[in-house]
């Protein structure tokens, strides 16, 4: 018989390390699967459409509005958009490690964010519009560096917009809208280079818009900040936002003149103004 001892060698190195793989990946998904049913026990009310559906004799990534990934069958997407659902959420949902997205939007979720939802390192997607969080807004939302998009609108949020949201560096939507943060808008969210979309309206927001406002977003696309207590000038740095297609600053208190700059902006598509203290009595 040809012999080779290599293949023996192949063996007394494959069969622990398959087992201790297996291993890692049962535990691992188990470990999705307990933090999911956490999050299921924490929904307010029995008649919700995941008391059925999200049970143990299923595999999670058969169970409504999870996906998991490929290969390594991990869970990777959660969504439960306009379920219906009611209650906290709670803080085992920072256990899901691979979550790339979480999309919990118009529901009935109130109370606070748990700060282990800083741990989704992986996250790209976190949309929680629709719901009645309230609370500040954490700043351990600046650890979730890989987020493109921030969809906070229409909760109870109160505070000031953290200053840490700067290091979320590929951030392409930032969405506040109605919502209850006061306060100045830290200067720092505009050098968030890869910003497409900034909507903080509808909120009791105040101060200034910094001078630079524009110098370092070269692709916002939509700015949104009415119906707030913004002041000052409308900086002339406008123009740079080249890109720029709706400017909505209506309903604050912005004063001083229109900046010429805003003439430079070719492919602005919308452009409310009214209800400030702007003078002249004609557009430039
Ligand atoms: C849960 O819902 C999913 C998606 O609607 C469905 O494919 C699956 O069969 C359901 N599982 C159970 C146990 O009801
Ligand atoms: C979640 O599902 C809804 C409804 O199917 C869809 O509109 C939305 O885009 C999904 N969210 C994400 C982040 O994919
Ligand atoms: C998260 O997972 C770790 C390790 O698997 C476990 O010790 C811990 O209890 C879990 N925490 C929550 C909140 O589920
Ligand atoms: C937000 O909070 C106020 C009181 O602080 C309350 O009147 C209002 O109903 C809340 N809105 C939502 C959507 O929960
Ligand atoms: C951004 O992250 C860096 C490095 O993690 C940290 O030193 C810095 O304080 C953070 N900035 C803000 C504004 O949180
Ligand atoms: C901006 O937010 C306001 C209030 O939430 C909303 O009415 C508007 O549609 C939003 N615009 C975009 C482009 O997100
Ligand atoms: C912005 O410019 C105005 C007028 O040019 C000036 O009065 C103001 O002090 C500047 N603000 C800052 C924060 O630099
Ligand atoms: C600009 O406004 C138009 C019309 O309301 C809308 O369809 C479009 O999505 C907006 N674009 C951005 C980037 O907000
Ligand atoms: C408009 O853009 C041109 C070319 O970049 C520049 O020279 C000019 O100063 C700008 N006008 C205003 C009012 O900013």
């Amino acid at each position: 018989m040809n012999y080779n001892p290599c293949f023996h060698l192949l063996l007394a190195l494959f069969i622990p390390c398959s087992v201790v793989c297996l291993a890692m990946t049962v535990r691992n998904l188990n470990s999705d699967q307990f933090a999911l049913l956490e999050f299921k026990d924490s929904i307010a009310g029995p008649q919700n459409v995941l008391a059925n559906n999200w049970t143990a004799s299923t595999s999670v990534c058969n169970w409504i509005g999870v996906s998991c990934g490929i290969i390594h069958k991990r869970v990777i997407a959660l969504n439960l958009t306009s379920m219906n659902l009611g209650g906290t959420i709670p803080l085992h949902l920072g256990n899901l490690s691979f979550l790339l997205s979480l999309d919990l939007s118009s529901n009935h979720f109130y109370g606070h964010l748990p700060k282990e939802l800083g741990q989704l390192h992986r996250l790209r997607i976190l949309q929680l519009s629709y719901n009645r969080l309230n609370g500040e807004l954490p700043s351990w939302l600046g650890n979730l560096q890989r987020v493109r998009r921030l969809n906070m609108k229409n909760n109870n949020f109160t505070g000031t917009i953290p200053e840490t949201l700067v290091n979320i560096s590929n951030l392409e939507i930032l969405n506040l809208g109605f919502n209850q943060l006061s306060g100045q808008v830290p200067s720092s969210i505009f050098k968030i280079s890869s910003l497409k979309v900034i909507n903080l309206s509808s909120n009791s927001l105040s101060g200034s818009l910094p001078n630079d406002t524009c110098q370092h977003l070269p692709k916002l696309e939509g700015l949104y900040l009415s119906w707030n207590e913004l002041s000052g000038n409308i900086p002339s740095s406008m123009g740079k936002c080249s890109n720029l297609k709706n400017l909505s600053s209506s309903y604050n208190q912005f004063m001083g003149i229109i900046p010429r700059s805003i003439g430079n902006l070719t492919r602005l598509q919308e452009l409310y103004l009214e209800s400030n203290n702007l003078e002249g009595n004609q557009f430039p």
